[in-house]
């Protein structure tokens, strides 16, 4: 019995990926590398660190790379262990640690993402529960996001979300809250809205992709209608949550990288890499003679 406040979370991965297009032709944005992990499985990874046990993946057509990769890989682990390659086999099995479990369901419609989270209801019920936007990775120093979202939410019982402070002409990019004269990390949110344009947003603090949200939400979605971009937006049911039971925003510290864009995955990859206990110094010499070359 798991008795973490937050049982399941809920990865939202139908996208398209067209800004990756053409590696994401066939394979899920979701599957790109950092160094040698796909995006999806710091996401999942950051999940567990929270106490989640239950993965719900929101699939689309192109997906099945995801399912394969946290499904168990007979012919591989049967050659690694005959060719005696013992922590080749301890990565392979460590994708997914026992006792998780990967339930997928498939959004059969583009609708966007509060439709995307909407299609987990039936898998989800009537518990809290975590959405994770696996292309939204950051990087922080002690807990994970998620994990501080719980424990945020342990103590109030109230949804959440995670904000970070953006360059005004940013706005339209992103969900953006109301949060007032912030006095610390945690606010209450007044009001929130998607996509603004920099002269109409209520501030520059923007929501990325976390969320630990109520049930309630569920209902909300239900009856939001598509935006005029034809999509069903999360953001759109939180303004409602927001009126009815209170939404909290944490402004979270770390590193975020948009990798749903060239630049922000170049530059994780760049620190990822810098970071890692295999390649790291290795690269950094090689880097600096890139730079040196190019002075
Ligand atoms: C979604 C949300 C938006 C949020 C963003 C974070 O937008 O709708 O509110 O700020 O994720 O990455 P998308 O990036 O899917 O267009």
């Amino acid at each position: 019995m798991n008795s973490s406040i937050l049982d399941t979370v809920v990865f939202p991965v139908a996208g398209l990926g067209t800004r990756f297009l053409p590696a994401t032709k066939a394979s899920p944005k979701e599957m790109l590398p950092i160094v040698d992990k796909p995006l999806i499985q710091y996401a999942v990874e950051e999940a567990i660190a929270a106490g989640a046990r239950t993965m719900v993946f929101v699939t689309g057509r192109a997906k099945r790379a995801i399912e394969d990769h946290f499904d168990m890989s007979y012919e591989l682990e049967t050659e690694l262990a005959t060719r005696g390659k013992q922590r080749l086999l301890d990565l392979v099995r460590d994708v997914l640690p026992e006792g998780i479990n990967c339930v997928y369901v498939r959004q059969r419609q583009a609708l966007g993402l509060g439709h995307a989270v909407l299609c987990a209801k039936p898998l989800v019920g009537n518990r809290p529960f975590g959405v994770i936007l696996a292309d939204d990775l950051i990087n922080t120093r002690d807990k994970p996001v998620m994990r501080q979202l719980a424990e945020q939410f342990a103590a109030s019982g109230r949804s959440i979300i995670s904000i970070k402070r953006v360059a005004r002409e940013r706005t339209r990019q992103y969900g953006v809250v109301d949060i007032g004269d912030a006095d610390g990390p945690l606010s209450a949110i007044r009001s929130i809205v998607e996509k603004p344009e920099p002269s109409s947003a209520p501030s520059n603090l923007a929501v990325v992709g976390r969320y630990l949200l109520t049930p309630r939400v569920f209902g909300f979605l239900e009856t939001t209608l598509p935006d005029h971009r034809g999509e069903i937006q999360l953001t759109d049911a939180i303004a409602r949550l927001i009126d009815e039971q209170g939404v909290d925003a944490y402004e979270f510290s770390g590193t975020h990288y948009d990798c749903g864009s060239k630049l922000d995955y170049l530059k994780a990859t760049v620190d990822y890499a810098l970071a890692h206990p295999e390649v790291g110094s290795a690269f950094a010499e090689f880097l600096q003679t890139k730079v040196k070359c190019n002075d």
